[in-house]
Order: C-alpha cells, then sequence, then structure tokens
C-alpha cells in the first residue's frame, strides 16, 4: 500500500501555514521508509507553493516521533542501508527553504528527536521528552542526530544524551537550548501555528534569506558568515518587497508583499 493511501501524513493548509502531522499512532510515529519519503515529498510540493510561507510539523499528544522504525530496521541489511532513500529524504527535509516549526508533544526520541531539529526551532509541550536512546539498542543516531545535538545543546549536553540514551524533559531541554519556548500540551500546536502564521506574514525573500544565513552560521567560521549575510542583505535589499516594507512603515499602513 503506498504512503498516500495509508494517509501517514496529515496536510492541511490555513491561510499561509502547511500543518504535517505525523500519523502512525500505533507505532508512536515511527519514522519508517515510506512516513519520511512521503513527509519530503509534502515539503517538494509546499516548496513549488507560493501561497505556503511556513510549515508546522507536529506529531499526537503522546508522541511526536518515538524515532525510526525499528521493526523496519531490524529487517534491513548493509547494502539496504547504502541504497537508503531515506538519505535522501532526510537531505531534503534539512534543505527545505522556508521555515519550519516543530511542536512537540511526548516522545521525540531518536530519528524523531533528529527530525525535530531540522526543525527551524521547536516549540514543546511540558509533556514532551527529547533523546537520542539509539546507544540502548547497539547502534547510533544516524539522521544528524550526533552532529545537530552537538551545535544545539553544546558538547557536554549531547555527549551525555548521545552516550547514555538519558531523555530530557520539556524544561531540562529548554534549559539546554534544544528548544525555543515550553507551553502546555494543548497549546503547543496552536502556538507553533500562531508563530508560522506571523512569519509567513513577512517577505518571503527576507524569510527564507534569514533561515539561510542562520544555517550557514552553522557550517562556516564568523567572517566567512559575515560575507554571506553581507552578500545576502544586498540581494534581499534589491527585491520590491523591501520596497514595500519601508514604504508600509513609513506611511503607517500593512505591507502587502509580492515575492518580488
Ligand atoms: N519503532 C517501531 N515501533 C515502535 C517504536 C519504534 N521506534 N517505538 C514504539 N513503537 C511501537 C511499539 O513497538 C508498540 O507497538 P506494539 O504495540 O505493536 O508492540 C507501540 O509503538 C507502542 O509502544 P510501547 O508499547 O513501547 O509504548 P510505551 O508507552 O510503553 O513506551 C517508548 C514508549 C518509551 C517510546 C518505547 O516505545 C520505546 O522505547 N520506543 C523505542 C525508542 C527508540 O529506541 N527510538 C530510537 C530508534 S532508532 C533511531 O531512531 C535511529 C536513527 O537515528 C535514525
Amino acid at each position: 500500500m503506498s504512503a498516500a493511501q495509508d494517509n501517514l501524513i496529515l496536510a492541511a493548509q490555513v491561510g499561509r501555514v502547511l500543518t504535517l502531522t505525523l500519523n502512525r499512532p500505533q507505532a508512536l510515529n515511527a519514522l519508517n521508509t515510506a512516513l519520511l519519503l512521503e513527509l519530503a515529498q509534502q515539503l517538494a510540493t509546499a516548496e513549488q507553493n507560493d501561497s505556503i510561507g511556513a510549515v508546522v510539523i507536529t506529531g499526537s499528544q503522546k508522541a511526536f516521533a518515538a524515532g525510526a522504525d525499528v521493526k523496519e530496521m531490524a529487517q534491513m541489511n548493509a547494502v539496504d542501508l547504502h541504497r537508503d532513500p531515506r538519505v535522501q529524504a532526510w537531505a531534503d527535509i534539512a534543505r527545505f527553504s522556508k521555515p519550519i516549526i516543530a511542536a512537540v508533544n511526548g516522545f521525540c526520541l531518536g530519528g524523531g528527536c533528529e527530525l525535530a531539529m531540522c526543525a527551524d526551532y521547536i516549540i514543546a509541550g511540558h509533556n514532551a521528552s527529547f533523546g537520542q536512546p539509539e546507544v540502548k539498542l547497539g547502534i547510533m543516531p544516524g539522521a544528524g542526530g550526533t552532529q545537530r545535538l552537538m551545535r544545539l545543546v553544546g558538547p557536554a549536553k549531547a555527549k551525555q544524551m548521545a552516550l547514555t540514551g538519558a531523555t530530557l524533559s520539556a524544561k531540562q531541554a529548554l534549559q539546554a537550548g534544544l528548544v525555543a519556548e515550553v507551553c502546555p500540551a494543548e497549546a503547543t500546536l496552536d502556538k507553533a501555528q500562531a508563530q508560522a502564521q506571523q512569519i509567513a506574514s513577512y517577505a518571503p525573500i527576507a524569510v527564507a534569506a534569514i533561515k539561510d544565513c542562520c544555517n550557514k552560521a552553522l557550517d562556516v567560521e564568523l567572517n566567512q558568515g559575515l560575507q554571506y549575510e553581507r552578500r545576502s542583505y544586498c540581494v534581499v535589499s534589491s527585491s520590491e518587497d523591501r520596497n514595500e516594507g519601508i514604504d508600509a512603515f513609513l506611511n503607517k499602513r500593512k505591507p502587502t508583499y509580492q515575492n518580488r
């Protein structure tokens, strides 16, 4: 059965925000290949759709996602892993150019935590727990966990999490810098969607450039990053939307952006 028939991802657009809900409740949203490919496909479609300005990825109250699908993993040999189509899907998700907010309640483990870290930031419910428990299964994070954790929470916390498999509560994740904000679990999705609507109301060219420059900061040293930012700033400043934004401010009116 195909991913589309399974409805592994529920997609709903309100205003300029697309919400993608992981939908394998019987497996705590474990990320099997079909689900991950469907998620990447949804984002590829959203990338081309000018009516979408930002995306929220969420799961259920019990689980954002409890990791890669261990049952599926158990069937894969080294050749399967070498040809694994999920590698491309992960890369496509990470290079999506529009902002993504992860609205996380419940378990956010292994590949689930790696997916949440692919978002631009995480809003977590009080009941959320974050971890990279792969070491407990005799394996290791394989979708960016070690690299992104090191950048988000620093070496001490990252190594403690990945080497012990211990989970962080939402409060601990906030203190560690893994999540941007913690709220009551029932408010997580609304909050993420409201912030996504706010972001999506801004000029798309500026928003995409800000995301791109922030991501660049993780890859390059400061001077290269500053040059990259300056070039991006000049490009954004040559957009029609820049003129519109400044004119609207000066004339005390709401801007109307054209993505030009
Ligand atoms: N893969 C496949 N199925 C999973 C799953 C996973 N990662 N996590 C949970 N499930 C399934 C369970 O097998 C169970 O299904 P059955 O009823 O058919 O047995 C169902 O979801 C409910 O799970 P539990 O009964 O275990 O629920 P719980 O509330 O008692 O425990 C939990 C929740 C602590 C999250 C526990 O399910 C658990 O430890 N899950 C595995 C977490 C994990 O190790 N994740 C890392 C996976 S490896 C990875 O992600 C690699 C990578 O870097 C890409």
